[in-house]
């Protein structure tokens, strides 16, 4: 059973490293920034609620998230193992996090993967990202361009770049990182289930070290 957190800056390549996981392992990706972006494009409550944070690179409030969290968890398709992708981000959400799977699943996390990347390598990743606003496929025009250009190579729809990648909003997230997020590594420092992988090189070999680490 893999129940695995991925912590690490903004595109540190979690989204990307879950697709890989989630290919091989039989488990669903569970990525709170693709449900809020989903409630952003639905107009939904909650997307509005979350929109401005997420235009300004902030973290959108700890009762919003563990709140989606919890329904998110209480579906059929998590008992089978998850990876939670952007989630926890803060140690109360961290806390949070541990009661929900003991009360509402029984279980508990059997992996914490922490994506290490440097700030620098960051900003072209991101600025360079697109995505498939269809099937949520992730590219970068340099180091993983789709074979069709501008379109997603599965489906034929037109990439689009996030309203959160420009540079100005990148750094704001990498400060809100170091600040916040990076505090929720030292939560699980000391559960024998935290390992630390640098996340430079291709994604297939990154997720060669992944794979040695989830067997
Ligand atoms: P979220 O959607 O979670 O964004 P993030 O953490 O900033 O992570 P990203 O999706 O940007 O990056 P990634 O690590 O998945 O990288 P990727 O694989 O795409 O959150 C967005 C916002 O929502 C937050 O700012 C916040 O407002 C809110 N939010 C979400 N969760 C929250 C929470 N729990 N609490 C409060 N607020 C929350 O890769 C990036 C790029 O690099 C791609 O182009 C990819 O092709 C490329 N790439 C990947 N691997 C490599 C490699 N090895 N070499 C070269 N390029 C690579």
């Amino acid at each position: 059973m893999v129940n695995l957190i991925f912590l690490g800056p903004p595109g540190a390549g979690k989204g990307t490293q879950s697709a890989y996981i989630m290919r091989d392992y039989n488990v669903v990706q569970i990525s709170t920034g693709d449900m809020l972006r989903k409630a952003v494009k639905d107009g939904t409550e909650l997307g509005k609620l979350a929109k401005q944070f997420m235009d300004e690179g902030k973290l959108v409030t700890d009762d919003l998230i563990i709140g989606i969290m919890k329904d998110r968890l209480a579906e059929d398709d998590c008992k089978n193992g998850f990876i939670l992708d952007g989630f926890p981000r803060t140690v109360a959400q961290a806390e949070a996090l541990g009661v929900m799977l003991k009360d509402q699943l029984q279980t508990d996390i059997t992996h914490v993967i922490s994506l290490e990347v440097a700030d620098e390598a960051i900003l072209e990743r991101l600025t360079g990202r697109r995505s498939c606003p269809s099937c949520g496929k992730v590219y970068h025009v340099v180091y993983n361009p789709s074979k069709t250009g501008d379109t997603c190579e599965a489906d034929g729809t037109a990439l689009i770049q996030r309203d959160d990648d420009k540079e100005e909003t990148i750094k704001k997230r990498l400060a809100v990182y170091h600040d916040t997020t990076a505090l929720v590594k030292g939560t699980y420092k000391d559960s024998g289930k935290l390992f630390v992988v640098e996340g430079v090189g291709t994604p297939d070999e990154i997720y060669t070290q992944i794979k040695g680490i989830l067997g």
